[in-house]
């Protein structure tokens, strides 16, 4: 049976993953806090925490708020800055099998083009995913992705320097993905991510006030799904020569089995790792065992098969 996929098959280094299964950012810190209890170098691979160029507080508390059938975070990119990590993770993923990607955000074009140029040719460092879509801090973030001529440009400056394998993460928060889609892929995306979390809120009416600290913050988990696999469904229909990763509210294998259906050629979990870290290798193995009772050999023949 085969599992592997091409997530960068424009890209001259490549990047083949043994399988579609991989730990979403911020879900997953930075793969070492979960290196003992679950094998993690059986997944497909692992996307750290949002990398900022310095390192970041984040937003006040209450950072994260439970909806019915969802999450609500705005953690607001707290993290360890690039420098940081190049000297302190980097050489820990160098020793691994599994791919680790490395999430960038930044304020602006030359924020990212900074950290991108830090990450270029770092051992351990098997590809950048660039994130244009969190809806959780002040400037930046979702503002650039939601708009397909500043998206298209921040993929282009990235991709002038640097060489790595370029994952870009859109936003479900627009009228108009398969525009952005266009431009990002147009730009040189290597594969598009869809998607990030969807601007939310909830109020305490105990309080009178918003649960979060910062009023609003980004919807994840099973309230997300059908968005995410629309938008995936209709990225899917137009863009044919980039592949697509599917992600939102993936807590099951068959609901992975969806997005894949629906024309993702490899999918993230994000929130089931909160409740169940061991959630993506029980989708691994859930997906294998779909394709052994179904009878089909390798998992492309799975990818958009909804669509046909
Ligand atoms: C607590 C938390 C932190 C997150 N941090 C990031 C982040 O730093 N960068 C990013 O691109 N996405 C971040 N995300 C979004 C997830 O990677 C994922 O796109 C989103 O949660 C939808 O997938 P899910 O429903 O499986 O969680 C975060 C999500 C959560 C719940």
């Amino acid at each position: 049976m085969k599992l592997s996929v091409q997530l960068a098959p424009k890209n001259k280094r490549g990047l083949i993953l043994s399988n579609p299964v991989i730990a979403a950012s911020g879900t997953f810190g930075y793969g070492t806090e979960y290196e003992h209890p679950f094998d993690i170098q059986s997944l497909g691979a692992i996307v750290c925490k949002g990398t900022t160029l310095e390192p970041r507080d984040g937003n006040p508390q209450p950072r994260i708020a439970e909806t019915s059938n969802g999450v609500l975070n705005s953690i607001g990119l707290q993290n360890i800055g690039v420098r940081s990590l190049i000297r302190e993770k980097a050489p820990i993923w160098s020793k691994w099998k599994v791919p680790v990607i490395v999430n960038i955000a930044g304020s602006s074009d030359e924020e990212y083009v900074q950290i991108a140029r830090e990450l270029d040719g770092v051992t351990g460092i098997s590809g950048i995913e660039l994130n244009i879509s969190c809806p959780n801090v002040k400037a930046g973030g979702m503002e650039f992705g939601a708009d397909p001529i500043s998206a298209g440009r921040i993929t282009s400056a990235v991709r002038r320097v640097s060489s790595l394998p370029l994952w870009v993460k859109l936003t479900p928060n627009t009228g108009d993905i398969v525009s952005i889609a266009h431009s990002v892929s147009e730009s040189g995306a290597d594969a598009l991510v869809l998607t990030n979390t969807l601007k939310a809120m909830a109020i305490d009416i105990k309080t009178r006030r918003p649960l979060l600290g910062n009023v609003t913050g980004g919807l994840s988990g099973p309230a997300l799904k059908p968005v995410s696999l629309r938008m995936v469904y209709e990225v899917a229909g137009e863009i044919q020569d980039v592949p697509i990763i599917g992600v939102g509210g993936i807590m099951t294998a068959e609901d992975a089995l969806e997005f894949i259906m629906a024309g993702a050629s490899a999918v993230q979990v994000g929130t089931a790792n909160l409740i169940n870290p061991g959630a993506p290798i029980e989708v691994i193995q859930g997906i294998r065992d779909y394709l052994q009772k179904e009878k089909i050999d390798d998992i492309k023949d799975l990818v958009g098969i909804a669509r046909r």
